[in-house]
């Protein structure tokens, strides 16, 4: 049995630890609702029955899927998907501190990616990297491109020494920074984008669940925020719900309508509504 992830030390990096622990039962805590896209859903669920089918897998010596990325706008489910599959899996999130991790000196950004998958290999764990572009840049980009390079070199041998105990999941917004070699890596991919209609109105039915709501009022918050990922959903609706809970009446379609107002969705989201 590997140790548990909070007995083993994390490592460190500029004095802090390069990641952060989230148990199985904290993971399960964080993902209230989780609405993804059928193909996505469909994706996490074949996931999750090939690691219930381990052995059989080995039987037929089939390797199992266990190098995720996900990609699309932000505010969609990637992080809250790395939630999931831990919280699901029952084993922790390990959340990497990609600040900590990216280092000026030569060579450090590298033993420090090291450093941290011999951790995640020791404990059984999803090991989760977000904002991923940040260290799989191409390699023929940007600045810093020879200590970048590097990196990237010790992340696909990380990639491919990455055993089957523990899972990987990246997730960015910039896909198309990645370095093609380390995309190849990825046994499973999932994109990510803002909601539609029907998972506007299903995500929006949820946030509302039984405080007490107008008729119109879910119609209404679903026509206003189309355009908006789930996140600025989530939180236009709760900002709906205090001014309901201040005038003391159910949440209505002026609740809504000035939340949205006082929220401003980025202006991006604004340009799409446009
Ligand atoms: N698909 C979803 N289903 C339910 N809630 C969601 C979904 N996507 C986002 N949310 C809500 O928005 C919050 C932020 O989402 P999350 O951190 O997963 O976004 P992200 O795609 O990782 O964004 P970023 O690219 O900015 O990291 C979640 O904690 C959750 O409350
Ligand atoms: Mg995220």
């Amino acid at each position: 049995m590997g140790k548990s992830a909070t007995a083993a030390r994390l490592p460190r990096s500029k004095g802090t630890d390069m990641a952060t622990v989230y148990e199985a039962k904290d993971c399960m805590r964080k993902v209230k609702y989780l609405v993804l896209p059928e193909r996505n859903r469909r994706i996490v669920e074949e996931f999750m029955t090939i690691l219930d089918m381990k052995e059989e897998f080995d039987r037929h010596g089939v390797p199992i899927p266990n190098k995720v990325v996900m990609y699309g706008p932000p505010g969609t489910g990637k992080t809250l998907t790395a939630f999931h599959v831990a919280a699901s899996l029952g084993i922790p999130l390990i959340v990497v501190r990609l600040d900590s991790l990216i280092h000026s000196h030569l060579g450090e950004t590298g033993s420090n990616i090291r450093k941290i998958f011999d951790y995640a290999k020791a404990v059984p764990c999803v090991l989760f990297l977000d904002e991923f572009d940040a260290v799989a840049r191409t390699r023929e980009s940007g600045d810093e491109v020879k200590e970048m390079a590097r990196a990237v070199n010790t992340l696909l041998q990380c990639l491919d020494e990455f055993g089957d105990g523990s899972i990987f999941m990246a997730a960015t917004n910039l896909e198309t920074e990645l370095d093609p070699a380390i995309w190849r890596r990825f046994d499973t991919r999932m994109t990510y984008r803002l909601p539609d209609e029907k998972e506007r109105r299903d995500y929006i039915r949820l946030l509302i669940g039984d405080f007490g709501c107008e008729e119109e009022a879910q119609a209404e918050a679903c026509r206003l925020l189309g355009g908006c990922s789930f996140a600025d959903i989530e939180q236009i609706v709760l900002k709906a719900k205090r001014k309901a809970i201040i005038d003391r009446k159910p949440l209505g379609r002026a609740h809504i309508g000035l939340s949205y107002e006082e929220y401003a969705p980025a202006p991006a989201v604004s340009k799409e509504r446009a």
